[in-house]
């Protein structure tokens, strides 16, 4: 997944694509580049590394042009090179491209266009499919090109003999533009337009864009001319920056408590849950018999949560599908399933696909979405959105939490209008939810000697997290976490399954961190404890005990807030947040930009 820009108007270009790409680092960082269009020509700057070493590059280089194109490359087809990194010029164009082109090497075939290239990506072969086919006129000739591509794109294209214009495209990848008394511009997503308008339009697909200094042309592949709907921003561009921490990461766990009452506040009403405002009809759950979730990584970790809830108050079986996997196993649906999809992004194109499959196959889609306007939203029957405000870190944190206090309030919905629960138990557990920010700001203060727990993990090759029922779920999504931002390798485990095999690998100062905030099987995670203690485990046991009877079963102990069952989620979500962080900020790492991720996936 890749972040791109295109700016023109009557301002110099080089800086506001700069820093534009800064802002869109998050959605790829192995390369960055930018072509600028001055004097009739295109000057291209290029290279591997991020953003800062692309602005090096350009110091040396005061070009003088109002008009250009950056990106920011997360590698899918080429190595991480100089040459493969974007804008790709060949001849009379040079453009860069978000997403992937499927059929790549049949149209280097078809259309002989070997010699064109000099680089092993995809998107060199649309630039010169598009040299091919330009005669002068862009339109014509972004028309044929796409008409023969497949896969997804979002592209934006400079012609040499159309000095300070740029054409853009898109299908599947995002792309949003604006118009201001400065100039058009266009980018992947807000984060890059917000401090040149508040105003903004969603690039429609199969349209091309013309923008110029003056204004943003639309028009449909039949040359129709189009006036998009425009969107109004829902946060300010200070929600998008670090605000003193030092990496979003943390800002975001701390933003958890806001990001949580923002989400659930609007949507409970004389302390019941009402979905109202966001127009999810009632009959959407008194038909459904099952639900389906499907998501992906973290998002999906949040749905497992919301299957263990569900499943247990309501006794509604709920089926928790990995979204790459679900596309290609003729899922079990009809018209009495409801599709549970969750994105923060709303861009993962492995959800989005399992989604129109979904639909296809006749079941509603509900939608828990984070980016307002995106494609899955835009792709669904209803969506929740969830108001977490803009996530830059790539490890997911606040969005994953928003995503459980969404399952939450749909959980308490369903039961509710199916008449499972009754009014007063609902209004019970809705005043529970509502506590839910109050538990992380309580367990936040417990921040420091939590940190004291990254000296034991970092040195570590292996980290187990183990623990039952909900707290199964939660060790889930704290092994993505540390693994993902700090590349000690973690397994989360059934804590009744470790002895089953796994317990193999438990050997002396083995972190385990041990999830027991389950009363029901408290005693049994207890006894799982002792056994891995035996075999010279270091544990970190994480519970409600005021102080642990047995000081000998653990080497750390973290408290948490004593609350009703079901609630724990939100405290050991934000605990096992922490450890992942302070794990990789102790090992010196780049907590926000992990190697080999991006933010979100919009390739297959
Ligand atoms: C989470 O920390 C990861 N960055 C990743 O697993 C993410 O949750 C997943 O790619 C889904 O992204 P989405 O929520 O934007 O669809």
């Amino acid at each position: 997944m890749c972040g791109i820009i295109g700016f023109t108007g009557n301002k110099p270009a080089k800086d506001i694509i700069i820093d534009g790409l800064a802002r869109l680092e998050y959605r790829g960082y192995d390369s960055a580049g930018i072509a600028l269009f001055a004097d009739h020509d295109f000057s291209v700057r290029k290279r591997t590394g991020k953003v800062e070493e692309l602005r090096k590059l350009c110091l040396s280089d005061p070009i003088d042009a109002n008009c250009g194109i950056g990106h920011t490359r997360w590698a899918t087809h080429g190595g991480v090179t100089d040459v493969n990194a974007h804008p790709h010029r060949c001849g009379q164009v040079v453009l860069i491209h978000n997403g992937i082109i499927e059929n790549y090497k049949q149209l280097v075939s078809e259309y002989a266009l070997s010699d064109k290239l000099v680089s092993e990506t995809d998107s060199e072969v649309v630039a010169a499919l598009l040299d091919t086919f330009y005669e002068g006129d862009p339109e014509k000739a972004i028309k044929k090109a796409v008409n023969v591509l497949s896969g997804a794109f979002a592209l934006c294209i400079m012609f040499q003999d159309i000095p300070d214009t740029i054409y853009a495209i898109r299908n599947v990848s995002p792309m949003v533009a604006a118009h201001f008394d400065g100039g058009s511009i266009i980018a992947s997503d807000l984060t890059a337009l917000i401090d040149f308008s508040k105003e903004y339009f969603v690039v429609p697909e199969y349209h091309i864009i013309k923008l110029t200094k003056d204004a943003i042309d639309v028009c449909d592949l039949k040359g129709k001319a189009v006036q998009p709907q425009l969107l109004t921003v829902n946060w300010d561009i200070t929600s998008a920056q670090k605000g003193g921490y030092p990496f979003f990461m943390l800002k975001e766990i701390f933003e958890q408590p806001d990001a949580i009452r923002n989400t659930i506040m609007p949507r409970i009403m004389n302390e019941l849950p009402d979905f109202t405002d966001d127009g999810v009809d009632d009959e959407v759950f008194k038909n459904c018999k099952q639900i389906n979730v499907v998501a992906c990584g973290t998002a999906m970790h949040a749905g497992i949560v919301g299957k263990h809830l569900i499943e247990k108050r309501l006794r509604i079986p709920v089926n928790v599908e990995i979204a790459s996997e679900f596309r290609y196993k003729d899922p079990i649906i009809d018209e009495q399933t409801l599709t549970i999809v969750l994105s923060q992004s709303g861009e993962t194109i492995d959800t989005l696909e399992a989604l129109k499959l979904a639909k296809k196959k006749g079941s509603k889609v509900l939608s828990i979405v984070n980016v307002k306007g995106s494609t899955i939203a835009r792709e669904s029957d209803y969506v929740l959105y969830t108001h977490a405000g803009p996530e830059i870190a790539v490890a997911s944190t606040k969005a994953y939490t928003v995503q459980v206090a969404a399952m939450y309030l749909i959980c308490a919905r369903i039961g509710y209008v199916k008449g499972i629960i009754s009014e007063s138990d609902t209004r019970h557990f809705i005043s529970r939810l509502q506590s839910a920010p109050n538990i992380i700001e309580e367990t936040l203060k417990d921040a420091n000697n939590i940190k004291r727990i990254a000296n034991h993990i970092k040195m570590a090759t292996d980290t187990f997290y183990i623990g039952r029922g909900l707290d199964y779920t939660m060790a889930l999504e704290a092994a993505l976490k540390l693994k993902e931002i700090s590349y000690v390798h973690a397994e989360a485990y059934a804590a009744g399954e470790l002895k089953h095999g796994t317990i193999a690998l438990i050997a002396e100062n083995v972190p385990v961190i041990a999830l027991a905030t389950q009363e029901d099987v408290y005693a049994k995670v207890i006894s799982n404890i002792r056994e891995v203690k035996a075999r010279g485990a270091y544990v970190v046991l994480v519970s409600m005990d005021e102080k642990v009877e047995d000081p000998a079963i653990c080497d750390k102990h973290v408290r948490i807030p004593k609350v009703e069952p079901e609630f724990t989620a939100f405290a050991t979500a934000v605990i096992l947040q922490l450890i992942a962080y302070y794990t990789s900020e102790a090992k010196g790492l780049d907590v926000d930009k992990p190697r080999n991720l991006a933010k979100s996936v919009t390739v297959e």
